[in-house]
């Protein structure tokens, strides 16, 4: 058994017992964000993650009753350099399993736009979010709930092992809030959220699903590897709120 020491003080590790049990529990509790981000400042941002592990999540969240979805904003953790119509997009993935089914206004889908020249689409998306954080009236942009996931290699969003991202001067970069990065172990590049703007977060809820998690979760829960070997341990130093949404075959392993 896994003991989750590395875990930030106040973190929550909630396990699952299967990946419908993991979606339906953090598909409530994301529920309850948005309707609290509401009910206090008229508006939610919910930032969503990519991957296959959300797509269940989503479906939850789209069945259930809701009449606050006119008053969400979705943003992106990260993205594929594709067009939204690609079958790796992860605006594709969230359009069919979340927001073709809830009443969200079109103007409030904050899409990274994967078609455009990488760091021109991330320079569009850091003014959008630097926007945002002017509106907020913040240093940097409070998204209310902050969905991840984490790769067999311990990456989050569309920070990877060695990113240039973590690395001195851009790791305490606090004014860039968006970023394309190159991803040599994908031979491809990516538009990701930067370090500031996860740290932003009011919370965030990281879902972990599956046997071909067990190792990094292992290393990233129990022992202490370097943000530059496993950045999703960004998330133990973060001053918001996290969540582990795990389910039992991530953390024990289970086949
Ligand atoms: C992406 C993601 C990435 C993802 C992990 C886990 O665009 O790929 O944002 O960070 O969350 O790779 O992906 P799975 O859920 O598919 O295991």
């Amino acid at each position: 058994m896994t003991d989750p020491s590395s875990m930030a003080r106040g973190a929550l590790l909630r396990l699952a017992a299967s990946p419908e049990a993991l979606a339906a529990a953090a598909a409530s509790e994301v529920m309850a964000m948005l309707e609290t981000a509401i009910a206090w400042r008229g508006e939610a941002h919910l930032a969503l993650s990519g991957g296959r592990t959300p797509a269940a999540l989503h479906r939850v969240l789209a069945s259930l009753p809701f009449d606050g979805w006119p008053h969400v904003h979705v943003w992106f953790g990260d993205e594929r350099t594709v067009p939204p119509d690609h079958a790796d997009s992860n605006y594709r993935m969230a359009r069919e399993t979340l927001l073709d089914a809830v009443p969200v206004v079109d103007a409030h889908i904050h899409r990274m736009a994967g078609e455009l020249p990488p760091v021109e689409a991330a320079a569009a998306y850091d003014g959008a979010l630097r926007a945002l954080a002017a509106q907020q009236e913040r240093a940097a942009p409070a998204f209310d709930v902050m969905l991840l996931g984490m790769g067999a290699d311990a990456h989050t969003a569309s920070l990877f092992p060695q990113s240039p991202l973590l690395t001195d001067g851009r790791l305490d970069d606090a004014e860039t809030f968006a970023a394309a990065i190159e991803v040599p172990s994908l031979q491809t590049w990516r538009l990701t959220v930067t370090p500031a703007t996860i740290r932003a977060a009011r919370t965030v809820i990281v879902l972990v699903s599956g046997p071909d998690k067990h190792d990094a979760l292992r290393r990233v829960l129990g022992g202490a590897p370097s943000l530059l070997d496993a950045p999703v341990t960004l998330l133990h130093a973060l001053p918001g709120d996290v969540a582990w949404f795990v389910d039992r075959a991530a953390l024990f392993g289970d086949r």
